[in-house]
Order: C-alpha cells, then sequence, then structure tokens
C-alpha cells in the first residue's frame, strides 16, 4: 500500500502535477559533474563578463525555451533505432540555440555535447554487455545522451554548472526534456524510465520510490556519468590541469589537508558529500569514493581497467590519514 501511494506520488510529479520551484525534489545534489571547472561567484560565476552580454545570453535563451520541437504526432510506442535518431536530432538542433561560452580554457557548452554524446555511448554499451532488450539498449541511449539537457540553460543562464549556486540540472533537464515532446511517440513506461533517469542522475543516491522499470535506467546512468567523469578527470590531472581549475571554479585550497569528515564518509562507504569538500585532498578523495556507488559489474571492471583509481590515489598528498582512505577504497574496489 505504502509503496504504490509512493509510486502514484511519482507518477504524479513526473507528470508535473507536483513539480514546481515551491515544490522541489528533496535530495542532496551531487554537482559532480564538471561543476569544478566552472566560476562560482556571487556575481553569476560569470565575472569577466560585462552585463549586457549577460542580458543578450538570457534573451536569447528564452527564444530558445519558446522554439519547441515540432513533433510529428505519430504514436508507434516503440523505441527503435529511428526513435533514437529522431531524439539525436532534436539534441543536435537543441543545444546548437545555445551561444557557445569560452572561459579561461574551453567552451563549457561544448564540453557537455561532447559528454552527453560519450555518455550515450556508454550506456549503449553497458546496457548491451548487460544482455538487455533491443528495446531497453536504444532507451539506454536516448537516456545517455538526454540525461545533462538541463546543462546547457543551467550555464547560459546561471555561468556554473554547480547546482547548488543555480539549480537543480537534473530537475532542469527533466523539464526541457519533458516540455519539448521529443518522447511522445515513446510508450509511458519508456517515458518514465528515461525521465526519471534523467531527474535522478545527479542526487547523491537514489531515492526510494522510483518505478520498478525507471531503477535498471536510474542506476545506469549514475554509472555511465561517472565513467566519462573519470574521463575528464584523467585528462585534467594529465594536463595539470585539474589544481588550477578547482580554484577558480570551487575556490578550493589546493594546498589544505584532507576534511576528517570526508575521510569519516570513506570509512563508513560512502561517497564523500559536497559540504566536506574543502582541498584538493577531499575532492580527490571524493572522486575515488565513488566506487561505493556502483551498480553493475561491468563498470567497476571498467573503472579497474582505466587505472584511474591509482592515478587518483598518487594525485593525493603525503598525508597518512588520505592516504590510509585512498587504500581502503583500492581495497574495496579490488
Ligand atoms: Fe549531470
Amino acid at each position: 500500500m505504502i509503496v504504490e501511494e509512493t509510486n502514484d506520488l511519482l507518477r504524479s510529479k513526473l507528470r508535473g502535477i507536483k513539480f514546481s520551484p515551491l515544490n522541489p525534489p528533496k535530495g542532496d545534489f551531487n554537482t559532480l559533474p564538471f561543476a569544478f571547472l566552472a566560476p562560482l561567484r556571487g556575481d553569476g560565476g560569470l565575472p569577466h563578463r560585462e552585463r549586457e552580454s549577460q542580458i543578450q545570453l538570457r534573451s536569447k535563451h528564452r527564444g530558445i525555451q519558446g522554439q519547441k520541437f515540432q513533433e510529428r504526432q505519430e504514436h508507434s510506442f516503440s523505441m527503435n533505432s529511428e526513435t533514437l535518431h529522431h531524439i539525436q536530432t532534436w539534441f543536435t538542433r537543441y543545444v546548437n540555440g545555445f551561444p557557445e561560452d569560452t572561459l579561461s580554457f574551453e567552451s563549457m557548452i561544448n564540453i557537455k555535447v561532447v559528454h552527453s554524446r560519450i555518455v550515450e555511448e556508454i550506456c549503449r554499451s553497458l546496457a548491451e554487455e548487460l544482455g538487455w532488450s533491443r528495446e531497453d539498449i536504444v532507451t539506454a541511449s536516448a537516456l545517455g545522451l538526454l540525461h545533462d539537457a538541463g546543462r546547457f540553460s543551467q550555464f547560459t543562464e546561471y555561468g556554473t554548472f554547480s547546482d547548488a549556486d543555480s539549480v537543480d540540472h537534473g530537475r532542469r533537464g527533466y523539464e526541457v526534456v519533458k516540455e519539448s515532446g521529443i518522447l511522445s511517440r515513446c510508450s509511458e513506461t519508456v517515458q518514465n524510465k528515461i525521465l526519471e533517469g534523467i531527474l535522478f542522475h545527479n542526487l547523491r543516491t537514489i531515492p526510494p520510490g522510483v518505478l520498478p522499470d525507471s531503477l535498471p535506467f536510474v542506476k545506469l546512468i549514475r554509472d555511465g556519468d561517472k565513467l566519462d567523469i573519470y574521463r575528464i578527470i584523467r585528462e585534467r590531472i594529465e594536463n595539470n590541469q585539474l589544481g588550477d581549475h578547482l580554484k577558480e571554479a570551487l575556490f578550493i585550497r589546493a594546498e589544505g589537508p584532507a576534511n576528517p569528515l570526508a575521510i569519516g564518509e570513506i570509512w563508513n562507504r560512502e561517497t564523500v558529500s559536497n559540504e566536506n569538500l574543502f582541498s584538493m585532498a577531499d575532492f580527490t578523495l571524493m572522486q575515488m569514493s565513488w566506487v561505493f556507488d556502483i551498480n553493475y559489474p561491468p563498470t567497476l571492471r571498467r573503472i579497474r581497467e582505466s587505472g584511474i583509481l591509482n592515478i587518483l590515489a598518487c594525485a593525493l598528498p603525503d598525508e597518512k590519514e588520505a592516504k590510509e582512505a585512498a587504500d581502503f577504497i583500492l581495497k574495496q574496489a579490488g
């Protein structure tokens, strides 16, 4: 009975009935995906930009929001390669509507476009490896592509990828995709798989009450997202850019010691919370602690094979408590 009531509540939320800025979904928002790459300043995170250009960007965004994708009213109720192609076409058109935005190192919008397409491929390959049905594989691909749909308007409006300083980008993405009508040719079950995947991909933990059919997809997108963020982190470390970006983006003191609270979360086999991030060591330990939130064996295998955990461990300062926590994670990961 309780489960049914919870599911009814979720379905109502998915229909947009209980979903409003005054009634946001509760959760500990995860600012992980690229949050460290964007500035978080009181002026909206665009310190180098004139106010006039901010207004121009916002006006342009309003125009984009008004352009609803012209969906043909076909209801085949299937998720196949043709439907996926339709979604890919919409995605390209949608993201091309946003202005290129170059900060000190590269375009934030372009980073998200590339990330979305790589996560699409990761989700497809994970679903194949897991032996999912053809329709579920295509659905997983679509979810991978769309999971960060909220990032583009988030950055254009607020100049940051920090959810804490702007909007919950999972919820924003849910709204963007739902309002676009791009999923209208899919069955309600498939729509829920994608919409719940987007809505819950960035929460610290999966909330109770996710629809049973959607749960494997929520787990999959959380895994796929992390795999590609590890790729980004690795590139930043190899290019010796990570510290500079963290200082610029989150005002993290690169030289600070590891936070005992962050280390405590690791000993509890939990992912490190955003509120416990103060130093580069905390950030590095947080990235390593994601192994406590991996859902599928193929994901963990890929993480092990990539060697990213050892790369992160080597990036830690020579500090006994941090090193011990890292060793614990490495042992847990196998
Ligand atoms: Fe995300």
